[in-house]
């Protein structure tokens, strides 16, 4: 909470998973599987000592809806001691215009830790450069960091290691993609993208994981990115701010993933959706309700336990 006319520039961040090392992403990984195993299989809740948010105060500043990120920070905050404070932006002077600098410098100024859910990243940006203390990107229209980490997660818990693995992606080249793709190239995991045309990627995003050897592959076929992959991941056919047009739907259906399309994928593959999920649209009720999808087991607890991770990290406690 210093002044960030005095900011350090070694202020940490999570805004995108490229800004990271494999090792950091590494140990996020390995502290909140800990957490995880500890919590969910011997009942153990934080110790007094290990409440390191005891008298800290952390917001979540929300320019879009959300769900599982604003219960999972809220009990993650809680369980560690310290105290959320959650701020629909259009509650806020936001909404009339205050900077988006101004409220940063307001809200570093008071609390110890923020994660902004923003419509624009280049918001974000501008957002993290007037903190003083670390931000957190919540899903922006370019990335979501910590999203595809907790896939991983609930991945690794059922399946062990993601490196060298394959994980399929038939759908939007959009802001879970870019992260998937960092992931890929960092966690050293095959990810086969299948999209219609004119939604891949983002360009920059290929080429950064070309420039580190990862291997990442467009496909226009989803049944060619699905053969034989260890993971099937999907995500709406319309992030939030996109408008599903009946032209979109249309565009998109051949990458719904039906049972036929996860047959293809490795006998003991499974499926993962960051959530909300659309019956009917990118999956089938069959897929996400099937014993295959790890949706509803791991994938909607871990997010708390990844959080209280990647905090420890940013506040280097
Ligand atoms: N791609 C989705 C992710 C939701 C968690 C969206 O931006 O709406």
């Amino acid at each position: 909470m210093s002044d960030p006319t005095q900011r350090p520039q070694s202020t940490r961040h999570l805004l995108d998973l490229a800004d990271h090392s494999p090792a950091t992403l590494r140990g996020w990984l390995d502290e909140a599987l800990v957490i995880a195993a500890d919590r969910q299989r011997h009942g153990r809740r934080p110790q007094d000592s290990e409440r390191f948010l005891t008298g800290r105060y952390v917001s979540l500043l929300l320019e879009k809806p959300a769900t599982r990120t604003r219960l999972h920070f809220e009990i993650a905050t809680h369980d560690l001691g310290g105290r959320a404070i959650v701020l629909p932006a259009a509650d806020t002077q936001l909404s009339r215009g205050e900077t988006v600098g101004d409220t940063a410098r307001v809200l570093s100024k008071n609390t110890d830790l923020i994660l902004y859910r923003a419509r624009r990243h280049q918001d974000l940006l501008e957002f993290a450069r007037h903190s003083a203390v670390p931000v957190i990107n919540g899903c922006s229209d370019h990335s979501h960091p910590f999203r595809p980490l907790v896939d991983i997660m609930t991945f690794e818990q059922q399946r062990g290691p993601i490196a060298g693995r394959t994980v399929a992606w038939p759908g939007d080249g959009n802001n879970m993609l870019n992260s998937f793709i960092h992931a890929a190239a960092l966690l050293d995991f095959e990810l086969r993208i299948a999209t219609p045309e004119g939604h891949e990627p983002d360009p920059g995003v290929l080429a950064w994981a070309a420039e580190r050897g990862a291997r990442v592959s467009l496909h226009r076929d989803p049944a060619e990115a699905v053969v034989g992959a260890h993971a099937v991941v999907g995500d709406t056919f319309a992030s939030m701010g996109v408008e599903l047009t009946p032209e979109r739907l249309a565009a998109f259906r051949p990458y719904q993933v039906d049972a036929a399309l996860l047959a293809k994928a490795a006998p003991d593959a499974v499926y993962l959706h960051s959530l909300p999920a659309y019956r009917g649209q990118e999956v089938t009720a069959e897929v996400i309700d099937g014993p295959q999808s790890l949706v509803w087991d791991g994938g909607i607890e871990n997010k708390k336990f990844l959080l209280q991770a990647i905090f420890r990290w940013l506040l280097e406690l």
